[in-house]
């Protein structure tokens, strides 16, 4: 993941009480962090859950989000209230305070209230290569704010309770904001809190799945007693118990929003990220994104020994900047072992550019490996 100047900015948004947004703000970012992002939490509840959960004592500290957001002259500029969690992750924290800034702005005019959250982050887009908002139980001026200023919304779902009329008046809303300011953020939907020994969260699962389709990651977060305990203790699941299924879930997670939403490298090919994956398989898995840069092919496939060698056609593309620049990706889930592999770029066998580790093979080129541990 390379530091770059276009810092992306994340809600993560359900009304409903409970459902992990403040454990996925917290891990996501841990787990962004640590694969190399400089990353901004910004608690917008004013239970102050994930300020806390990053160890930092909301009491403690001398300024908070309430400063920024509530006065129009002569407020703290957003650099000036961040504090540091770890080395790359930092955190605007909240307070109390901001349970009252909705009738401080009552007189404001709507769109200069939501307004300020995004003025403010703009001031600080080239220090992040993430800003994550974590936001409260309720649809109000924070979470419109929130919304306001996010480029994609994350929609924890917890699988065992999951009402789908409460979502879609969620996502009604999200859309009714979008039209109303001009703004869509791209929603995606999170399954948390899964336990899969139970027939009931399984099936639950699988409407979610059929309900939101491409709009719900793959990663799935798992019941995991450390993400409590880690949030407890103040510091997020990658550092408190890094090998704790939270910690691969949340790591796997990190994996589909840098490969969803960082900037894509536009001249390299390659294998993309590798984490551990194994949310729904008896097996441990690894999760690997490999992507093929080209300007000009048609169609790209890959085969290899994961596939028996037959060209999959399941490479999804997507074309990148306006001059028609394309990616193509797939993401394979794969025992630990060696893997050769090649690309069929219209219809003609390749190596992978982007990847130097190469076997050779009797009879022609050689192939490209892939080593998954
Ligand atoms: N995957 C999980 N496994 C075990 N416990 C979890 C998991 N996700 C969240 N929890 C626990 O469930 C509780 C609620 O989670 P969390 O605070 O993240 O939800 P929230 O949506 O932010 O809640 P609120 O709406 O109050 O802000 C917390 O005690 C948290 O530690
Ligand atoms: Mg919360």
């Amino acid at each position: 993941m390379t530091p770059d100047s276009s810092m992306r900015t994340v809600a993560i948004v359900n009304q409903k009480g409970g459902c992990g947004k403040t454990t996925t703000t917290v891990n996501l970012a841990g787990c962004l962090a640590a694969d190399g992002a400089r990353v901004l939490v910004v608690d917008m509840d004013p239970q102050a859950h994930a300020t806390l959960a990053l160890g930092v004592d909301p009491e403690r500290v001398e300024q908070n989000l309430y400063e920024v957001l509530a006065e129009a002259t002569g407020a703290a500029r957003l650099d000036e209230v961040i504090v540091p969690a770890s080395q790359r992750l930092h955190v605007a924290p909240s307070g109390i305070a901001l349970s009252a800034l909705e009738q401080k702005l009552a007189a404001e005019r709507a769109e200069g209230r939501t307004e300020r959250l995004a003025r403010a982050l703009a001031g600080v887009r080239d220090r992040y290569d993430f800003a994550l908002i974590d936001c409260p139980p309720h649809v109000g001026l924070l979470t419109f704010a929130a919304l306001r200023a996010a480029d994609d919304v994350i929609v924890p779902l917890e699988a065992s309770h999951f009402a789908l009329h409460g979502v879609q008046k969620l996502l009604e809303t999200i859309a009714l904001l979008g039209e109303r300011i001009a703004h869509a953020p791209v929603v995606h939907v999170l399954p948390t809190l899964y336990d899969g020994r139970t027939r009931f969260a399984r099936e639950t699962l699988a409407e979610i799945r059929r309900c939101f389709g491409e709009r719900c990651f793959d990663t799935v977060i798992r019941s995991c007693v450390r993400l409590r305990e880690a949030a407890r203790a103040g510091v997020p699941i990658v550092r408190y118990a890094p090998r704790s299924n939270g910690a691969l879930d949340h790591g796997a997670l990190a994996v589909e929003v840098a490969a969803l939403l960082a900037p894509l490298d536009r001249t390299a090919s390659g294998i993309r990220a590798e984490r551990c994956h194994d949310a729904q398989s008896a097996e441990t898995l690894r999760q690997i994104v490999v992507e093929y840069h080209d300007a000009d092919a048609r169609d790209v496939r890959i085969a290899g020994d994961f596939n028996g060698w037959v060209p999959d056609r399941d490479v999804v593309s997507e074309t990148v900047g306006d001059d028609g620049r394309r990616v193509w990706r797939k993401v394979l889930h794969l025992a630990p072992g060696n893997y050769e592999y090649r690309y069929i770029v219209d219809g003609e066998w390749r190596e992978d550019p982007g990847n130097p580790d190469r076997v050779p093979t009797p009879l022609g080129p050689p192939n490209s490996r892939l080593v998954v541990r």
